[in-house]
């Protein structure tokens, strides 16, 4: 059977190095030992969350950015919007008509916004926030998706997209393929600028495609502690050691945690890490800026990308349709 890894990217915010590490550069590394791959703008999941349209599309614009500029090869891979391909709706629907309800009530996420309510539990919840587990689970079964690389916090969701596909297979006809999750690597959360995990909600990022000037002036901003120049450092638990691992090999760490144990000033480690993601972060920026006026060649690219999904899911839909009788009549 062949590798088809897929993986979907939620449309909110613009993306930091938290994402390009934990997300980006993982992903477009396993294309390599795979025979295809799927990447897809999850832009219908991003409205559960997110209200404001002009923040909705500056961010499938900035996320399609992120990707492409950081090395995604459309000719290689699939690469589209969510909302591009409608057959995905469709079997969101039927699916839907197998989920069990119960298995949706123990989503983490649903969980977790019931618990922060008082009286009634429901309060602010959308039957989109409640049943997003089968919007996930329509993208990855439309495929026939068999590798999911995921973030450890989605994997309850691909036990679910099992399930789903399991009782689909059990009512109907054996045709939708049980997906195995790709977990990233957990251990390693990229800190922000706080020393709390990089993430857009606590504002502590370093941002993947701003200039270089701003990327200077945020890793700058590093909270460190006051040891002076010349007092040996410690390297465990220190935001810039960790991000550091991340952007050079096992002989520069080397000779990094030496200088931390003669005592390095922390200016001179921020400039040096500075330098360090710069390097990688330097050929992103430059086809970023080349292709960020170029609205036309990133909408065709989404529909070239669209339109060869398509033909998957029109025949997979066509199939999942005939098996649940709703077909030509004869
Ligand atoms: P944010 O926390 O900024 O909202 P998302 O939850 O949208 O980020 O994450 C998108 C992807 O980037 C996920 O696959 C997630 O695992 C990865 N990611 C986000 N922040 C980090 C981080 N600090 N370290 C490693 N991976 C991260
Ligand atoms: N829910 C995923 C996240 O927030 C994004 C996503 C949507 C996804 N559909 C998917 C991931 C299908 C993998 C497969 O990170």
């Amino acid at each position: 059977m062949k590798k088809r890894i897929l993986t979907g990217i939620t449309t909110t915010g613009t993306p930091h190095i938290g994402n390009y590490i934990g997300a980006i550069r993982p992903a477009i590394e396993m294309t390599k030992d795979s025979d295809e791959s799927f990447f897809f703008l999850a832009d219908y999941h991003s409205i559960i969350k997110n209200q404001d349209s002009d923040s909705i599309k500056n961010s499938v614009k900035n996320v399609a950015l992120a990707w492409l500029s950081s090395g995604l090869d459309p000719n290689k891979s699939y690469f589209y919007k969510q909302s591009d391909v409608p057959e995905i709706i469709e079997l969101c629907w039927i699916l839907n008509c197998v989920t069990a309800k119960g298995l949706m009530n123990r989503a983490h996420a649903y969980k977790a916004a019931t618990s922060i309510n008082e009286n009634d539990p429901d309060k602010g919840i959308t039957m989109g926030l409640f049943s997003y587990p089968v919007l996930m689970a329509a993208d990855i079964l439309m495929f026939d998706s068999t590798h999911v690389p995921v973030g450890s916090d989605q994997v309850q969701h691909l036990e679910m997209t099992r399930d789903i596909a399991a009782r689909f297979n059990h009512l109907y006809k054996p045709i939708l393929t049980l997906p195995d999750p790709i977990i990233q690597d957990k251990e390693n959360v990229v800190p922000g600028l706080d020393g709390r995990k990089m993430s857009k909600s606590y504002g502590n990022v370093i941002p993947l495609l701003e200039s270089e000037k701003i990327l200077k002036k945020s890793v700058m901003k590093i909270v460190t502690n006051s040891l002076e120049p010349g007092e040996p450092k410690d390297s465990s638990d220190c935001t810039i050691f960790s991000l550091f691992k991340n952007f050079v090999d096992d002989s520069e760490m080397k000779s990094i945690q030496k200088a931390y144990d003669e005592g390095i000033a922390w200016g001179e480690a921020k400039e040096m890490l500075f330098n360090s993601i710069n390097d990688e972060l330097e050929p992103i920026r430059l086809k970023f800026e080349e292709l960020k006026e170029d609205n036309d060649y990133i909408n065709d690219l989404l529909s070239d990308g669209a339109k060869k999904a398509r033909d998957i899911a029109k025949d997979k839909i066509f199939q999942i349709k005939e098996a649940i009788g709703i077909t030509k009549i004869s």
